[in-house]
């Protein structure tokens, strides 16, 4: 059953549809592996950030085996940082020097991933970082590295947010006229809400961003395009991060798109001593859990300092393609369901399963897996000496063991 389609102004129908997708985290972060704040966590310097810009050399970029990993675990579309905080851009940007084609990688990031995504058939996304802690003219704020160098401090009253801003419309224009059609649009973010007093509270939002001008270039070059809220300007759909919402999300009352970004262990960006990464079966079931909802599930990889995406992504996506490969219409074109779900969700309940309201609705009912039937009753007698179930309850009738893929789905045919 599908939620009520809410009017948006770029083309989401592939978008609700597809309810899976691969996040990709990568830039000159990856070398200091430890995640991709890290230059304002450790409030480093441009100078001592250098090192990671001089070094990067990602000699094992093989964005064709990137695009083939997330279409075999059931992801329909993409989306790469083309910039993000650091302001290192991936593309070979008209507008900056800080870019991949001047490190020793030597060449234009985005080119290739984007041809090698779309011929396995997913659709292109771009994340672009609003703030920017490179930029000269950005100014520097709470978020900054450098916001407790009182020298830098003082250069705040030279940054001029208008030419950022003039700096981030170019960007953009590049980004949505080089590379062909781009199906989505995640800027990342606004929080204006941050704004008070004193030098440090000068948090940023749509004014500093010129946001309006900014979608409306954005809807020019690209018609239809699917663009995330985080300019501050309600667009096409909200991004909950590493959060689950606990039912459909809604604004003002009104239900709207949505997608949780998520990532396996918490950073975005590559970080080799983290060990809190998520097993399959969570991800697999925070995936069906959003899709109840409403939502998508947006899954971050993190590639390492040499374009390598490692084998704990690697293992966990293999994992979710080949739950995927069995369940996959239990994912795709599907959304909340106007029944009440039976408690315990993911649990694999001894013996039966009931659901009330439903008698009287259901023609079959089988396993999705192997496409084994569950016979099922309606009202009566479960095990021994419990009083009848009412009338109006299915009841299937489970095996007891449970089968052999990390969530199991009983699909029901209805009359
Ligand atoms: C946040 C973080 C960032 C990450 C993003 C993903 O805004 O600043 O590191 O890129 O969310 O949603």
């Amino acid at each position: 059953m599908s939620a009520p389609f809410p009017e948006t102004p770029g083309d989401t129908e592939w978008f609700v549809h597809d309810r899976f997708g691969m996040f990709i985290h990568w830039g000159i972060y990856a070398a200091a592996a430890r995640n991709e704040w890290v230059k304002s966590i450790e409030e480093i310097n441009d100078q001592d950030y250098q090192k990671y810009f001089d070094r990067f050399d990602p000699d094992l970029y093989d964005p064709k085996q990137w695009a083939r990993l997330a279409r075999q675990a059931g992801m329909k579309y993409f989306v790469i940082t083309t910039k993000h905080h650091d302001g290192f851009c991936l593309w070979d940007s008209e507008l900056t020097d800080y870019k991949a084609t001047n490190t020793p990688c030597g060449q234009d990031l985005i080119a290739p991933m984007v041809e090698a995504f779309r011929s396995e058939g997913l659709k292109v996304g771009f994340y672009h970082s609003l703030i920017d802690w490179h930029h000269p003219q950005f100014p520097i704020d709470a978020a900054h590295p450098q916001h407790n160098d009182q020298e830098m401090l003082k250069s705040n009253k030279d940054r001029d947010m208008a030419q950022y801003a003039e700096y981030l419309h170019g960007q953009v224009r590049e980004l949505l006229t080089n590379y062909g059609k781009i199906d989505m649009l995640f800027f990342d973010y606004s929080y204006s809400s941050q704004k008070g007093e004193g030098l440090l509270a000068d948090g940023k939002g749509k004014d500093d961003w010129q946001a309006e001008k900014l979608i409306e270039m954005v809807r020019d070059l690209q018609p239809g395009i699917v663009v995330n809220d985080r300019t501050e300007i309600p667009q096409d759909y909200k991004t909950p991060e590493q959060v689950q919402p606990d039912e459909p999300v809604t604004v003002d009352g009104k239900p709207v798109l949505w997608e949780a970004n998520q990532t396996f262990s918490g950073s975005w960006g590559y970080n080799r001593d983290e060990c809190t990464w998520k097993s399959p079966e969570m991800l697999v079931q925070m995936l069906v859990d959003g899709v109840s909802k409403g939502g998508n599930m947006l899954l971050n990889v993190g590639p390492n300092g040499r374009g390598e995406i490692g084998p704990r992504a690697v293992e966990r996506l293999e994992a979710m393609g080949q739950w995927m490969r069995l369940h996959n219409r239990s994912i795709y074109g599907c959304g909340p369901s106007d029944f009440s779900a039976p408690p315990d969700l993911f649990a694999w309940p001894f013996g039966c399963v009931r659901l009330t309201g439903l008698a009287g609705k259901v023609k079959y009912a089988q396993l999705l897996n192997d496409a084994s039937e569950i016979r099922f009753r309606e009202g009566g007698e479960v095990g021994y000496h419990l009083a009848p179930e009412s009338s109006d309850t299915v009841i299937l009738e489970l095996p007891t063991v449970k089968p052999p893929v990390i969530v199991p789905v009983i699909e029901l045919f209805l009359k």
